[in-house]
Formats: structure tokens, C-alpha cells, sequence
């Protein structure tokens, strides 16, 4: 299938607005999109996600949810029985925010701002989240910094973004789904030519769970662990503030 030379991932600044630009454009879609492509199978890996946040060991404590979307990695967490703290959600793509706050939570509090530019005061947050964004920032290194920076020492970060699956067998499904129907359903519901074709491609060129491990251990980040869920779809790092 001919791939729209947009869906390519390009670099920096271009990125950035490439991404924000897809995001607003997509976002009325986002959720229908999400649940429908992935099979729900989201829901899981979510729930998984924040329970290694490991938030019973602060309560009460002030979350990021960077890349927050439409808030459905802020809101797993919201509404855990027993959760007293507060969620910072924070997207730049201003329509996925607006297009999410019918489901907010009183907990949750949206705020339009981009990962790599953090708007908060040093080491105000005791744990964060992301939930499929790493992969669509221009600069990586760049983003575990601004990331580490906000988090007080030993808070936790977690990220859920999607993988390569290591079986051969399993890949090859993968990618058969991800590069030849995917693109088809997404681009019929969502309307947009080439956003469904942009997620493959990003995935193809994103880095590995070990190579990403790595990139957090440089960035800030100590007793980096990782592992896949759904046999590689996707994979959920853990890392510990410096
Ligand atoms: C695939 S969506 C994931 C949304 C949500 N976390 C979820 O789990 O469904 C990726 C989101 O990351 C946001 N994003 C990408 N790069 C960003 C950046 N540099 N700063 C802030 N948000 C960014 C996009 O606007 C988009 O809403």
C-alpha cells in the first residue's frame, strides 16, 4: 500500500507541528479510534501501566499525565478506590484536551503544554505517566530530561507505548494488521488521509524497549525495568528518579 509521504515521521520542529497538527485534526475520532483498532486491548495495558505507578506508596500525592490525550491514563488513575491525590493531565494538541473534558474527573486537571517544555517547578511531581507519546516526540533524550526534571528523586515514571513483537510469527500478524488494515479503518472513520498510516510508521522507526531503557538511564532516570504486554504489541517501562 502506497504510504502518504506525511505519515513519515520527520524531525524536530517539522515533528512537533506534524504531531500537533495530526492530534487536533484527529481528535474528534481519537477515542472511537483507540478502543475500536486496538480491540480494547488498551484497557488492560492502562491498568497494568498504573498499577507499576505504585501510587498507594503516596496517596495523596500530585501526578503528571504527560501526553495525556483525552485523559484515559489520567482518569485509570483518578479513579482508583483510594486514590486522594491530584492528576496534572498535559497535551499540546489543544482539541484532544477540549475533546476529552466531557469524561474529566474533578482529580484531573488539563493543562495545554508540550513535554519537551515542561511548565512546572522542579521536582513537583511524585510520579508521571505516558501513555503512547514518547514515540511521536522530536527529541527523546530531550523529553526523559524535561520529565526527570519535574519529578522529585525516587518518584516513578511509566510509559506504555506500543512495541515490535520479538516472535517472528506474531510480528508478522502485527504488522500485517498495522500496515494493511489499520490504516484502511482509520482512515475511513477518522476522515484524515494519512494519521493511521503516521502510527506504523512511527512504531517502525521508534526505538527498542532496550535501547529506550538505556535513553532513561542517561536521561536522570536509575533502576530502569521494562516489559511486554500482549506478546511485544507493547511495552511498559518503569524508571526511578535519580
Ligand atoms: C497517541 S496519543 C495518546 C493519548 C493518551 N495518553 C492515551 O493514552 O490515549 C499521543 C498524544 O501525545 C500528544 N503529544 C505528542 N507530542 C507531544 C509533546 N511534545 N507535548 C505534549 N503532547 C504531545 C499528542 O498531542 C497526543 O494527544
Amino acid at each position: 500500500m502506497a504510504t502518504n509521504p506525511k505519515a513519515k515521521p520527520s524531525q524536530g520542529a517539522e515533528r512537533e507541528n506534524q504531531v500537533r497538527t495530526l492530534f487536533s485534526e484527529i481528535a474528534p475520532r481519537y477515542d472511537l479510534l483507540n478502543h475500536v483498532l486496538s480491540m480494547n486491548i488498551d484497557r488492560g495495558w492502562r491498568r497494568r501501566a498504573i498499577r507499576l505507578l505504585r501510587w498507594q506508596e503516596r496517596e495523596t500525592g500530585r501526578y503528571l499525565d504527560a501526553c495525556a490525550g483525552t485523559y484515559d491514563l489520567s482518569l485509570e488513575l483518578a479513579k482508583q478506590a483510594g486514590f486522594r491525590g491530584s492528576v496534572i493531565a498535559t497535551d499540546f494538541a489543544l482539541p484532544m484536551l477540549v475533546q476529552g473534558r466531557g469524561k474529566l474527573a474533578p482529580s484531573v486537571t488539563p493543562i495545554c503544554a508540550d513535554t519537551l517544555r515542561l511548565p512546572f517547578a522542579k521536582a513537583c511531581f511524585d510520579g508521571a505517566t505516558v501513555g503512547f507519546g514518547v514515540r511521536n516526540l522530536s527529541d527523546l533524550s530531550a523529553g526523559f530530561s524535561a520529565l526527570a526534571r519535574v519529578l522529585r528523586p525516587g518518584a516513578r515514571l511509566v510509559i506504555l507505548e506500543f512495541s515490535q513483537p520479538p516472535n517472528l510469527v506474531l510480528r508478522g500478524l502485527y504488522n500485517f494488521y498495522f500496515h494493511h488494515i489499520l490504516p484502511v479503518v482509520g482512515r475511513i472513520v477518522s476522515g484524515h488521509p494519512w494519521a493511521y498510516s503516521y502510527l506504523p510508521e512511527s512504531v517502525k522507526e521508534f526505538p527498542g524497549p532496550t535501547q529506550l531503557a538505556a535513553l532513561l538511564a542517561e536521561s536522570g532516570f536509575k533502576d530502569v525495568e521494562w516489559r511486554w504486554v500482549t506478546g511485544g504489541i507493547a511495552a511498559i517501562h518503569v524508571a526511578i528518579r535519580s
